[in-house]
């Protein structure tokens, strides 16, 4: 009854000939970098994946090495474990040493990874945006039991309406993008489930391309079929 499905989201990407707004990607990257990362890794993309949605080598060289989060290593000469700056070969790192970290430091909930939650959740990209965008006081008729904990927050949009993490986007303007875009609550969430869209199938436009390479193929084998077939029956009319 509390729960609400997604909101509508329209994304560059969305149909069979969606391409990417890299635009919005580069936005969305800003988003996850300045305010997710702070919690979240992304640990099945790698900074010289960037390149994918427009920065150049140098651009990639520069963020792995400014990124707030170090990655873990090993000592060479002690053979400890420590942490050292990232290359672009690296994953985007959890910001916790490990899952024990990271859930004490949020109420023993575990921030999941980012990469493929536009794919994880039903809803996909519109669920992240509804979800980010959702966060509000809990009704009046909401049963004392559904009600909200300590450290907890309601958001109609999350399955069990009382989520761990806290509403990372509140204020217009969190993050001041370099294109100019007005950063609204609404549009940093819209941008950041499009790079999650991203981050979850970067190879989507191939896909697409393919997918209508494939339909023109079929729809010419299907009219050469055709044609062949009532040429061969053409005498026994
Ligand atoms: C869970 C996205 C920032 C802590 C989640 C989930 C998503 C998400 C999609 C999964 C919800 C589900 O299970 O269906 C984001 C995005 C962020 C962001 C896009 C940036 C705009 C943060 C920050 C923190 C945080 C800054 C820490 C202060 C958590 C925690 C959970 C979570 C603890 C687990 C919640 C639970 O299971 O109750 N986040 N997040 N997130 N996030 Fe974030």
């Amino acid at each position: 009854k509390f729960h609400l499905h997604p909101k509508a989201l329209k994304l560059a990407s969305d149909g069979p000939l969606g391409k990417f707004d890299r635009q919005q990607l580069q936005r969305g990257f800003q988003v996850y970098k300045e305010v997710c990362a702070a919690c979240h890794s992304l640990r099945f993309v790698a900074f010289r994946d960037l390149e994918g949605i427009g920065f150049t080598k140098p651009e990639v060289k520069a963020i792995a090495n400014q990124w707030a989060i170090e990655v873990p290593a090993i000592n060479p000469d002690t053979g400890e474990a420590t942490t050292r700056k990232a290359m672009p070969s690296d994953y985007f790192p959890s910001p916790y040493a490990n899952e024990t970290a990271a859930r004490a430091a949020n109420n023993n909930a575990l921030p999941p990874d980012l990469s493929l939650m536009a794919k994880a959740r039903e809803g996909g990209a519109p669920y992240v945006h509804s979800l980010l965008t959702g966060y509000r006081d809990p009704p009046a008729d909401l049963p004392a039991d559904a009600r909200p904990g300590p450290s907890l927050y309601y958001n109609p949009y999350f399955a069990n309406l009382n989520i761990a993490m806290p509403p990372p986007l509140v204020a217009d303007g969190q993050v001041s993008y370099a294109d100019g875009t007005s950063a609204s609550v609404d549009q940093m969430a819209t941008d950041v489930s499009a790079f999650l869209v991203w981050t979850a199938e970067p190879k989507l436009e191939n896909r697409h391309r393919t997918g209508v390479a494939v339909v023109i193929f079929l729809i010419i084998a299907t009219t050469l079929a055709y044609l062949s077939y009532r040429n061969i029956w053409a005498d026994q009319k």
